[in-house]
């Protein structure tokens, strides 16, 4: 049998009104990422690669955040699912092989159940398969109605059951598969003439009946899977379950993680053998961690690269580069566009942004390195600032390889400090320092043999006189 085409619907217009958001619901995030992206990412995943969305409610938000690589569909009012689907007709009429519809509100579901789902779909010839799972508490959900012959008969929404509906556990999870034979002509017969005045979609079921039409279901054998999030509650909850599905990949791949209920990863961070993540450790977006490092506690990563046998605490760092052997931390903040090459030392209260630090470098106590590069081996003393801005424009520094920044040096940018150079102690480096130059950029200093002494019995006789009550 020849692969039908297969192209794929998300449903991202509605309002959301349940999450009492000024965000439009999609983007609300689970694990880190957007419950939309997470829901094309799965369809991508299974080799969806044809994907349109339907937006309305914030609209350029959603579109701004999944980018142009799909097509989207405006649904200027909401007035329903099924007139949601109906919006995307212009863009998707032409479309030949099977189409899947999908809410955007379902953040924990998985390429395998996408995979299984449309192979379900194909192997029975039907003209529809809705994805339907078994829940604990079907509240909130369409209950599927079950003909005798099992196929689906119905789906009937919450607030249209019967008592005896309700009670039904098999829900639709608003995910389908159609053939497109036929398919926007009946989604346009679909009305609004019940109890809400909303378009279903659901209602598409009752139609393909009336064609003689047969409507099989996929039941989920993982109800997680398939959960819809409608308020903020469901929405911490499914955020717990898609993590703890990420940190119970991520150990059994070989990764400690000491406490899973304080660990945050999102699905898609890379972490390598051995590597151990402590508690209070966020790790975001593309980063990835290689093996036998030493993550945490109190670590926030986004979209960072991170070598093997690195040990990283306390640290915030963001789009930035920490290669093999690294230490960071405590209490170090990494900006974007920071290199810090092999066995590079940074410690508290160390600030690096947009700067490359060459291998061995190290920056142990309170300095700020910005707009600079730093050669091997060069240390940077207590206190080191690199004055990068002048209050209109951002400047260079250059210190080479081998060089000494002393302790409370201030670098007045744009500078070039050579290899080998000793900038001493408190220098304030206006100018370029030679390889293998010693600057001194500093007042001289005073001693004054028995001057303290003479200080004190000075302010203790004027003290004196004041009390007895001489001005
Ligand atoms: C829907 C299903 C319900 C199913 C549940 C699964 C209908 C009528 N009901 O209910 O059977 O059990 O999902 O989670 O379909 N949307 C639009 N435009 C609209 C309205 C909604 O694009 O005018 C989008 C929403 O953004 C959302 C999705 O469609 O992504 C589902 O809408 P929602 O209001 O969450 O439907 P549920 O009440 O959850
Ligand atoms: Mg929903």
């Amino acid at each position: 049998m020849s692969e039908r085409p297969i192209a794929a619907l998300v449903l991202a217009a509605g309002k959301g009104t349940r999450m009492k958001s000024d965000l439009p619901k999609g983007l609300h995030k689970v694990g880190g990422l957007s419950m939309v992206q997470l829901v094309t990412d799965a369809l991508l995943a299974a080799g969806v690669t044809d994907v349109a969305i339907v937006v309305g409610h914030g609209g350029e938000l959603v579109q701004a955040e999944l980018g142009d690589r799909f097509g989207y569909a405006w649904q200027h009012e909401q007035l329903g699912t099924g007139h949601a689907v109906q919006c995307a007709e212009p863009i998707l009429n032409h479309f030949q092989g099977d189409i899947i519809v999908t809410a955007g509100d379902t953040p924990l579901v998985t390429e395998q159940m996408f995979a299984d789902l449309i192979a379900a779909h194909r192997s029975t010839g039907a003209a529809c398969t809705v994805a339907t799972s078994i829940q604990e508490d079907p509240t909130g959900y369409g209950r599927i109605l079950r003909e005798t012959n099992g196929t689906v008969g119905a789906i009937v929404e919450q607030k249209d059951a019967t008592p005896e509906q309700l009670a039904i556990q098999e829900v639709n999870a608003a995910i389908y598969v159609f053939r497109s034979e036929g398919f926007f002509d009946r989604v346009n017969r679909i009305g609004n003439d019940n109890k809400q005045q909303e378009y279903y979609f659901t209602d598409i079921i009752h139609i393909l009946r009336e064609d003689g039409l047969r409507v099989d279901a996929y039941v989920c054998p993982d109800a997680d899977v398939l959960v819809g999030i409608n308020d903020r509650w469901q929405l911490q909850d499914a955020d717990r379950r898609l993590r703890a599905r990420t940190l119970e990949g991520l150990a059994r791949s070989g990764v400690t993680i000491v406490d899973p209920n304080n660990t945050y990863v999102s699905p898609g961070v890379k972490i390598g053998r051995d590597t151990t993540i402590e508690p209070n450790t966020y790790l975001y977006g593309s980063t990835v961690i290689g093996e036998r490092c030493s993550i945490g506690p109190n670590v926030r990563l986004v979209d960072t690269k991170v070598g093997s046998d690195v040990l990283i605490l306390f640290t915030n760092a963001q789009e930035c580069e920490i290669g093999d052997e690294c230490k960071v931390g405590p209490f170090a903040n990494i900006r974007p566009k920071s290199r810090l090459e092999v066995d590079v030392n940074i410690g508290n209260f160390v600030e690096v942004n947009r700067s490359v630090l060459h291998d061995g470098v190290k920056a142990r106590h309170l300095a700020y390195i910005g707009d600079a590069e730093v050669g091997a081996e060069t240390n940077i003393g207590a206190g080191t600032i690199t004055c990068n801005y002048d209050g209109f424009f951002k400047h260079k520094t250059s210190i080479g390889a081998n060089a000494f920044i002393g302790s409370n040096s201030t670098l007045i940018a744009p500078v070039n400090i050579g290899d080998r150079a000793i900038v001493t102690a408190g220098s304030v480096i206006t100018d370029a320092v030679a390889d293998d130059a010693g600057a001194f950029a500093r007042a001289r200093q005073i001693t004054r043999e028995g001057w303290a002494k003479a200080w004190r019995s000075r302010k203790a006789a004027e003290k004196e006189n004041s009390k007895k009550g001489n001005p």
